[in-house]
Protein backbone atom coordinates (compact mmCIF):
# COMPACT_ATOMS: atom_id res chain seq x y z
CA UNK A 1 0.00 0.00 0.00
CA UNK A 2 2.18 2.77 -1.05
CA UNK A 3 0.93 6.66 -0.25
CA UNK A 4 1.64 9.36 -2.22
CA UNK A 5 3.44 12.00 -0.45
CA UNK A 6 0.84 14.30 -0.97
CA UNK A 7 -1.86 12.12 0.95
CA UNK A 8 0.35 12.73 4.39
CA UNK A 9 2.51 15.75 4.54
CA UNK A 10 2.35 19.32 3.11
CA UNK A 11 5.57 20.05 0.62
CA UNK A 12 6.46 23.12 3.23
CA UNK A 13 9.08 20.53 5.72
CA UNK A 14 12.42 20.83 5.18
CA UNK A 15 14.00 17.55 4.49
CA UNK A 16 16.47 15.33 7.27
CA UNK A 17 14.86 17.81 9.96
CA UNK A 18 14.11 14.52 12.50
CA UNK A 19 17.56 13.00 11.27
CA UNK A 20 18.90 10.65 13.98
CA UNK A 21 15.30 10.88 16.00
CA UNK A 22 13.19 7.78 17.30
CA UNK A 23 9.31 7.68 17.35
CA UNK A 24 7.14 5.68 19.52
CA UNK A 25 3.88 5.26 18.20
CA UNK A 26 0.94 3.51 19.86
CA UNK A 27 -1.75 3.23 17.43
CA UNK A 28 1.03 3.53 14.72
CA UNK A 29 -0.81 0.74 12.44
CA UNK A 30 -4.03 2.97 12.62
CA UNK A 31 -5.19 5.30 9.96
CA UNK A 32 -3.78 8.58 11.31
CA UNK A 33 -1.14 7.37 13.33
CA UNK A 34 0.51 5.58 10.36
CA UNK A 35 0.18 8.95 8.71
CA UNK A 36 2.02 11.08 11.31
CA UNK A 37 4.71 8.49 11.53
CA UNK A 38 4.98 7.92 7.91
CA UNK A 39 5.68 12.00 7.68
CA UNK A 40 8.04 11.75 11.13
CA UNK A 41 9.84 8.83 8.96
CA UNK A 42 9.90 10.46 5.36
CA UNK A 43 11.62 13.75 7.50
CA UNK A 44 14.24 11.78 8.92
CA UNK A 45 13.61 9.61 12.15
CA UNK A 46 13.22 5.86 12.54
CA UNK A 47 9.66 4.63 14.41
CA UNK A 48 8.21 1.49 16.41
CA UNK A 49 4.98 1.46 15.74
CA UNK A 50 2.25 -0.70 18.33
CA UNK A 51 -0.76 -2.30 17.54
CA UNK A 52 -2.80 -5.48 18.96
CA UNK A 53 -2.77 -6.94 15.49
CA UNK A 54 0.33 -8.68 14.91
CA UNK A 55 0.36 -8.86 10.99
CA UNK A 56 -1.64 -5.59 10.74
CA UNK A 57 0.86 -3.95 12.53
CA UNK A 58 4.50 -5.47 11.31
CA UNK A 59 2.82 -4.92 7.58
CA UNK A 60 2.26 -1.28 8.10
CA UNK A 61 5.65 -0.62 9.79
CA UNK A 62 7.10 -2.44 6.24
CA UNK A 63 5.51 -0.06 4.07
CA UNK A 64 5.68 3.44 6.45
CA UNK A 65 10.07 2.07 5.77
CA UNK A 66 9.66 2.56 2.40
CA UNK A 67 8.98 5.92 2.46
CA UNK A 68 13.19 7.06 3.30
CA UNK A 69 16.10 5.11 1.70
CA UNK A 70 17.38 3.89 5.19
CA UNK A 71 14.67 3.98 7.13
CA UNK A 72 13.97 1.71 10.21
CA UNK A 73 10.57 0.80 11.05
CA UNK A 74 9.66 -1.56 13.73
CA UNK A 75 6.06 -3.15 13.93
CA UNK A 76 5.55 -4.34 17.27
CA UNK A 77 2.06 -6.17 17.26
CA UNK A 78 0.94 -8.12 20.27
CA UNK A 79 1.09 -5.24 22.33
CA UNK A 80 -2.25 -3.99 24.40
CA UNK A 81 -1.91 -0.11 26.02
CA UNK A 82 -3.84 -1.73 28.76
CA UNK A 83 -0.69 -3.47 30.13
CA UNK A 84 2.02 -1.97 31.49
CA UNK A 85 4.01 -4.63 30.62
CA UNK A 86 3.90 -5.50 27.12
CA UNK A 87 4.16 -1.19 26.87
CA UNK A 88 7.78 -1.56 28.97
CA UNK A 89 8.39 -4.78 27.00
CA UNK A 90 7.78 -2.31 23.78
CA UNK A 91 9.70 0.59 24.98
CA UNK A 92 12.95 -1.13 26.18
CA UNK A 93 12.73 -2.89 22.53
CA UNK A 94 12.63 -0.14 20.81
CA UNK A 95 15.49 1.71 22.41
CA UNK A 96 17.02 -0.90 22.21
CA UNK A 97 17.00 -1.76 18.35
CA UNK A 98 16.99 1.92 17.53
CA UNK A 99 19.24 3.45 20.22
CA UNK A 100 16.49 6.03 22.38
CA UNK A 101 13.51 7.52 22.10
CA UNK A 102 12.97 10.96 21.22
CA UNK A 103 9.16 11.67 20.23
CA UNK A 104 5.99 9.34 21.87
CA UNK A 105 2.50 9.52 19.90
CA UNK A 106 -0.23 8.08 22.34
CA UNK A 107 -2.83 7.55 19.46
CA UNK A 108 -4.30 3.66 20.53
CA UNK A 109 -8.12 4.52 21.37
CA UNK A 110 -11.34 2.46 21.23
CA UNK A 111 -14.57 3.81 20.76
CA UNK A 112 -18.18 2.87 19.48
CA UNK A 113 -21.43 4.94 19.16
CA UNK A 114 -23.62 4.00 22.68
CA UNK A 115 -25.98 5.72 24.60
CA UNK A 116 -25.43 5.90 28.82
CA UNK A 117 -28.85 4.19 28.49
CA UNK A 118 -27.54 0.91 26.93
CA UNK A 119 -23.56 1.58 27.96
CA UNK A 120 -22.75 -1.54 30.27
CA UNK A 121 -19.85 -0.67 33.25
CA UNK A 122 -17.64 -3.03 31.13
CA UNK A 123 -18.07 -0.92 28.01
CA UNK A 124 -16.98 2.40 29.77
CA UNK A 125 -14.21 0.85 31.65
CA UNK A 126 -12.91 -0.38 28.53
CA UNK A 127 -12.68 2.94 26.99
CA UNK A 128 -11.86 4.63 30.07
CA UNK A 129 -8.62 1.80 30.45
CA UNK A 130 -7.48 1.98 26.38
CA UNK A 131 -7.93 5.68 26.16
CA UNK A 132 -7.03 6.94 29.75
CA UNK A 133 -4.14 4.10 31.28
CA UNK A 134 -3.30 3.08 27.56
CA UNK A 135 -1.93 6.73 27.78
CA UNK A 136 -0.60 6.52 31.36
CA UNK A 137 1.00 3.66 30.47
CA UNK A 138 2.53 4.99 27.32
CA UNK A 139 4.35 7.49 29.42
CA UNK A 140 5.07 5.22 32.40
CA UNK A 141 6.86 3.35 30.09
CA UNK A 142 8.51 5.90 27.12
CA UNK A 143 9.71 8.79 30.00
CA UNK A 144 13.03 6.98 31.35
CA UNK A 145 14.11 6.59 27.74
CA UNK A 146 12.74 10.30 26.65
CA UNK A 147 14.55 11.72 29.67
CA UNK A 148 17.82 10.59 27.69
CA UNK A 149 17.03 12.19 24.73
CA UNK A 150 18.03 15.72 23.44
CA UNK A 151 15.01 16.76 22.41
CA UNK A 152 11.96 14.74 23.84
CA UNK A 153 8.42 15.42 22.68
CA UNK A 154 5.26 13.80 23.55
CA UNK A 155 1.59 13.98 21.66
CA UNK A 156 -1.52 12.62 22.68
CA UNK A 157 -4.07 12.17 20.39
CA UNK A 158 -7.59 13.25 21.80
CA UNK A 159 -10.97 14.14 20.74
CA UNK A 160 -12.92 17.67 20.94
CA UNK A 161 -16.17 16.27 22.40
CA UNK A 162 -15.92 17.39 26.27
CA UNK A 163 -15.05 20.77 24.67
CA UNK A 164 -19.24 21.30 24.39
CA UNK A 165 -20.27 17.70 25.30
CA UNK A 166 -21.86 15.56 23.05
CA UNK A 167 -24.58 13.07 22.91
CA UNK A 168 -23.55 9.47 22.73
CA UNK A 169 -19.60 9.34 23.54
CA UNK A 170 -20.17 9.79 27.45
CA UNK A 171 -16.84 7.29 27.87
CA UNK A 172 -14.89 8.52 24.83
CA UNK A 173 -15.63 12.00 26.40
CA UNK A 174 -14.45 11.70 29.77
CA UNK A 175 -11.31 9.60 28.70
CA UNK A 176 -9.89 11.61 26.46
CA UNK A 177 -10.55 15.16 29.11
CA UNK A 178 -8.80 12.94 31.44
CA UNK A 179 -6.15 12.56 28.67
CA UNK A 180 -6.24 16.47 28.02
CA UNK A 181 -5.50 16.75 31.91
CA UNK A 182 -2.38 14.05 31.66
CA UNK A 183 -0.63 15.92 28.72
CA UNK A 184 -0.79 18.99 31.32
CA UNK A 185 0.85 17.22 34.11
CA UNK A 186 3.45 15.61 32.04
CA UNK A 187 4.09 19.59 30.89
CA UNK A 188 4.33 20.07 34.19
CA UNK A 189 6.19 18.17 35.92
CA UNK A 190 8.25 16.85 33.29
CA UNK A 191 8.86 20.66 31.18
CA UNK A 192 11.61 21.24 33.64
CA UNK A 193 13.33 18.42 32.46
CA UNK A 194 13.04 19.34 28.82
CA UNK A 195 9.93 17.43 27.75
CA UNK A 196 7.77 19.26 25.96
CA UNK A 197 3.80 17.20 26.02
CA UNK A 198 1.01 18.33 23.62
CA UNK A 199 -2.18 17.10 22.49
CA UNK A 200 -3.58 17.37 18.75
CA UNK A 201 -7.90 17.10 18.86
CA UNK A 202 -8.68 15.73 15.60
CA UNK A 203 -12.17 16.51 14.29
CA UNK A 204 -14.06 14.04 11.54
CA UNK A 205 -10.63 13.19 9.20
CA UNK A 206 -11.73 11.41 5.97
CA UNK A 207 -10.89 7.94 5.15
CA UNK A 208 -10.38 6.49 8.84
CA UNK A 209 -11.23 3.95 11.42
CA UNK A 210 -12.78 6.85 13.78
CA UNK A 211 -15.34 8.53 11.17
CA UNK A 212 -16.18 4.91 10.16
CA UNK A 213 -17.43 4.12 13.47
CA UNK A 214 -18.83 7.33 14.28
CA UNK A 215 -20.22 8.65 11.11
CA UNK A 216 -23.15 7.23 9.52
CA UNK A 217 -22.34 6.01 6.20
CA UNK A 218 -24.85 7.51 4.08
CA UNK A 219 -23.69 10.27 1.62
CA UNK A 220 -25.87 12.92 2.38
CA UNK A 221 -25.03 12.60 6.44
CA UNK A 222 -21.79 13.22 5.29
CA UNK A 223 -22.54 15.95 3.41
CA UNK A 224 -24.46 17.81 5.82
CA UNK A 225 -21.01 16.92 8.13
CA UNK A 226 -19.39 18.91 6.03
CA UNK A 227 -21.70 21.68 5.18
CA UNK A 228 -21.27 22.17 9.31
CA UNK A 229 -17.96 22.73 9.34
CA UNK A 230 -16.51 26.11 9.34
CA UNK A 231 -13.79 25.19 6.89
CA UNK A 232 -16.24 23.38 4.59
CA UNK A 233 -14.65 20.31 4.53
CA UNK A 234 -13.81 17.23 6.31
CA UNK A 235 -10.08 16.90 7.30
CA UNK A 236 -7.62 15.01 5.94
CA UNK A 237 -4.83 12.79 7.78
CA UNK A 238 -2.09 14.67 6.19
CA UNK A 239 -3.96 18.10 8.43
CA UNK A 240 -2.98 15.73 11.61
CA UNK A 241 0.39 14.72 10.23
CA UNK A 242 1.61 18.58 9.25
CA UNK A 243 0.58 19.38 12.88
CA UNK A 244 2.70 16.46 14.49
CA UNK A 245 5.46 17.46 12.51
CA UNK A 246 4.99 21.17 13.75
CA UNK A 247 4.29 20.18 17.06
CA UNK A 248 7.75 18.01 16.97
CA UNK A 249 9.84 20.61 15.68
CA UNK A 250 12.24 23.52 16.68
CA UNK A 251 9.48 25.85 15.45
CA UNK A 252 7.35 24.87 18.43
CA UNK A 253 10.16 24.94 21.17
CA UNK A 254 7.27 27.46 23.43
CA UNK A 255 4.43 25.14 23.43
CA UNK A 256 3.76 23.14 25.76
CA UNK A 257 0.93 21.67 28.08
CA UNK A 258 -1.61 23.03 24.92
CA UNK A 259 -4.58 21.28 23.49
CA UNK A 260 -5.08 21.93 19.50
CA UNK A 261 -8.45 21.21 17.60
CA UNK A 262 -7.24 20.67 14.40
CA UNK A 263 -10.61 20.28 12.82
CA UNK A 264 -11.69 23.63 11.11
CA UNK A 265 -13.15 24.84 14.07
CA UNK A 266 -15.76 22.40 13.53
CA UNK A 267 -16.02 21.67 17.62
CA UNK A 268 -17.60 25.19 17.92
CA UNK A 269 -20.71 24.11 15.57
CA UNK A 270 -20.74 20.69 17.46
CA UNK A 271 -24.07 20.65 18.05
CA UNK A 272 -24.98 21.00 14.31
CA UNK A 273 -22.69 17.78 13.74
CA UNK A 274 -24.50 14.73 12.73
CA UNK A 275 -21.96 12.75 14.84
CA UNK A 276 -23.16 8.91 15.32
CA UNK A 277 -27.17 9.97 13.93
CA UNK A 278 -28.44 10.41 10.23
CA UNK A 279 -28.58 13.57 9.59
CA UNK A 280 -32.50 13.68 9.88
CA UNK A 281 -32.22 12.69 13.17
CA UNK A 282 -32.89 15.52 15.76
CA UNK A 283 -32.35 16.24 19.45
CA UNK A 284 -33.36 14.47 21.26
CA UNK A 285 -35.27 12.36 19.90
CA UNK A 286 -33.21 9.87 18.63
CA UNK A 287 -32.57 9.39 22.45
CA UNK A 288 -35.60 9.15 23.35
CA UNK A 289 -36.99 6.65 20.35
CA UNK A 290 -34.22 5.08 20.77
CA UNK A 291 -33.05 5.21 17.03
CA UNK A 292 -29.81 5.91 16.73
CA UNK A 293 -29.11 5.82 13.14
CA UNK A 294 -30.05 3.18 10.41
CA UNK A 295 -26.79 3.35 8.83
CA UNK A 296 -24.44 3.50 11.74
CA UNK A 297 -21.63 0.74 11.43
CA UNK A 298 -21.66 -1.42 13.87
CA UNK A 299 -18.16 -3.90 14.45
CA UNK A 300 -20.49 -6.00 16.68
CA UNK A 301 -22.92 -6.59 14.42
CA UNK A 302 -20.26 -6.97 11.30
CA UNK A 303 -18.47 -9.53 13.43
CA UNK A 304 -21.44 -11.58 14.49
CA UNK A 305 -22.28 -11.56 9.93
CA UNK A 306 -18.70 -12.63 9.26
CA UNK A 307 -19.05 -15.92 11.65
C1 LIG B 1 -22.33 -0.92 23.11
C2 LIG B 1 -20.28 -1.99 23.14
C3 LIG B 1 -20.10 -1.73 21.75
C4 LIG B 1 -21.14 -1.01 21.07
C5 LIG B 1 -18.39 -2.85 22.50
N1 LIG B 1 -19.21 -2.69 23.54
N2 LIG B 1 -18.90 -2.28 21.38
N3 LIG B 1 -21.38 -1.59 23.81
N4 LIG B 1 -22.21 -0.63 21.79
N5 LIG B 1 -21.05 -0.74 19.76
C6 LIG B 1 -19.02 -3.19 24.89
C7 LIG B 1 -19.01 -4.72 24.90
O1 LIG B 1 -20.34 -5.24 24.83
C8 LIG B 1 -18.32 -5.02 26.22
O2 LIG B 1 -19.18 -4.83 27.33
C9 LIG B 1 -17.28 -3.90 26.30
O3 LIG B 1 -17.74 -2.85 25.43
C10 LIG B 1 -15.92 -4.37 25.84
O4 LIG B 1 -16.05 -4.86 24.52
P1 LIG B 1 -15.01 -5.91 23.89
O5 LIG B 1 -15.36 -6.11 22.47
O6 LIG B 1 -14.89 -7.10 24.78
O7 LIG B 1 -13.64 -5.10 24.06
P2 LIG B 1 -12.30 -5.20 23.24
O8 LIG B 1 -12.20 -6.47 22.47
O9 LIG B 1 -11.23 -4.86 24.19
O10 LIG B 1 -12.44 -4.05 22.11
C11 LIG B 1 -12.37 -2.69 22.46
C12 LIG B 1 -13.36 -1.85 21.64
C13 LIG B 1 -13.18 -2.12 20.14
C14 LIG B 1 -13.15 -0.39 21.98
C15 LIG B 1 -14.78 -2.27 22.04
O11 LIG B 1 -14.15 -1.41 19.40
C16 LIG B 1 -11.81 -1.78 19.67
O12 LIG B 1 -10.89 -2.59 19.81
N6 LIG B 1 -11.57 -0.59 19.09
C17 LIG B 1 -10.23 -0.13 18.66
C18 LIG B 1 -10.27 0.71 17.46
C19 LIG B 1 -11.16 1.94 17.59
O13 LIG B 1 -12.16 1.91 18.30
N7 LIG B 1 -10.82 3.00 16.88
C20 LIG B 1 -11.63 4.19 16.85
C21 LIG B 1 -10.94 5.25 17.49
S1 LIG B 1 -11.77 6.75 17.06
P3 LIG B 1 -19.97 -6.06 28.07
O14 LIG B 1 -20.69 -5.43 29.20
O15 LIG B 1 -20.88 -6.63 27.02
O16 LIG B 1 -18.90 -7.02 28.51
C22 LIG B 1 -11.65 7.80 18.32
C23 LIG B 1 -12.26 9.18 18.18
C24 LIG B 1 -12.40 9.70 16.79
O17 LIG B 1 -11.14 7.47 19.30
C25 LIG B 1 -13.01 11.08 16.77
C26 LIG B 1 -13.50 11.48 15.38
C27 LIG B 1 -14.33 12.74 15.36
Amino acid sequence: MSVPESKYMSPIWRDGIFNGRVAFVTGGAGSICSMQTRALVRLGANACIIGRNVEKTEAVAKDIATVRPGAKVIGIGGCDVRKPEDLKAAADRCAEELGGIDFVIAGAAGNFIVPLSAMSSNAFRTVMEIDTMGTFNTIKATIPHLLRSSCPRVLFISVTFHYTGVPLQAHVSAAKAAVDSLAVSVALEYGPLGVRCNVIAPGGIADTEGLSRLGSAAPETLKSYNAAVPVGRLGEVKDIADTTVFLFSEGASYINGEAIAVDGAAWRRQSALPLGVSHEAKYPDFLLTGEISKDLKDPRKEKKAKL
